[in-house]
C-alpha cells in the first residue's frame, strides 16, 4: 500500500505488465501504420510517459507532439475542459493518432475530436493506455485500448492524484 496526499492507494498493475500492454501496442500501431504519415499527438500532463515508451517501442518514425487540457480536479471527473496548449501542427494529408494515458468519461477525447475534425487529417485514431468501460459516456470508438480498468480512480505511470504520483512505475488503484 502506498500514500499519495491524503489517500492510500494499492497496487493494481506491476510496471512489467504495463511495459508489456505498451509493447503489444507498439506492435499493432507498428503494423497499422506502416509506410504511412503519422502524427502522434499526446495529451499531456497524464500521457507523458505512455508516450515516451510507446514510442521507443514502435519501429516506425511517427512526427510527435503534444496537446494539454484539464478536466481533473481531485479524483472526480468535473465535465469541463479547457485548452492549454492547441493544436500548432498542419493536420492535412497526415494520419493522426491521439495518445491517452486513461480515457474515463470521454469528455477531454470528445472535445479533443471537435477541436481536430476541422483540421483536414486524412485520419484520426485513438490510443489510451486505460479504459474504464464503465465511466465511458460518449459514442467515440476507441481504436487502441492497452486494457480494461475497473471504475475506480488510479495513480501512477503519468497519472497523478493532486499533482502527485506521476513518476510512479506501477498503476496503483485507490482503496474504497
Ligand atoms: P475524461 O475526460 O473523464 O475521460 O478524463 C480524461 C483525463 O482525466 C485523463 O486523460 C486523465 O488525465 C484524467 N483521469 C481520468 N481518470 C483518471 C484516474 O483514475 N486517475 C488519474 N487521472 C485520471
Ligand atoms: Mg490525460
Amino acid at each position: 500500500m502506498i500514500q499519495v496526499g491524503d489517500k492510500h492507494f494499492e497496487e493494481y498493475l506491476t510496471a512489467d505488465q504495463i511495459q508489456s500492454c505498451v509493447k503489444e501496442l507498439a506492435r499493432q500501431i507498428d503494423n497499422d501504420f506502416a509506410s504511412k504519415d503519422l502524427l502522434i499527438l499526446g495529451i499531456l500532463n497524464g500521457a507523458f510517459l505512455f508516450v515516451a515508451d510507446l514510442v521507443k517501442y514502435m519501429t516506425i518514425d511517427p512526427e510527435i507532439s503534444f496537446l494539454k487540457f484539464a478536466s481533473y480536479e481531485g479524483t472526480t471527473s468535473t465535465g469541463k475542459v479547457h485548452d492549454l496548449i492547441g493544436v500548432n501542427e498542419d493536420l492535412a494529408g497526415k494520419h493522426v493518432l491521439i495518445v491517452e494515458d486513461i480515457v474515463d468519461s470521454g469528455t477531454t477525447l470528445a472535445h479533443i475530436m471537435n477541436i481536430l475534425k476541422s483540421k483536414n487529417a486524412t485520419s484520426i485514431s485513438t490510443a489510451t493506455l486505460f479504459f474504464k468501460p464503465e465511466a465511458y459516456q460518449q459514442k467515440i470508438a476507441l481504436q487502441y485500448i492497452g486494457k480494461e480498468i475497473p471504475n475506480l480512480f488510479v495513480v501512477g505511470y503519468g497519472m497523478d492524484y493532486q499533482g502527485k504520483g506521476r513518476n510512479l512505475t506501477e498503476l496503483y488503484q485507490l482503496k474504497p
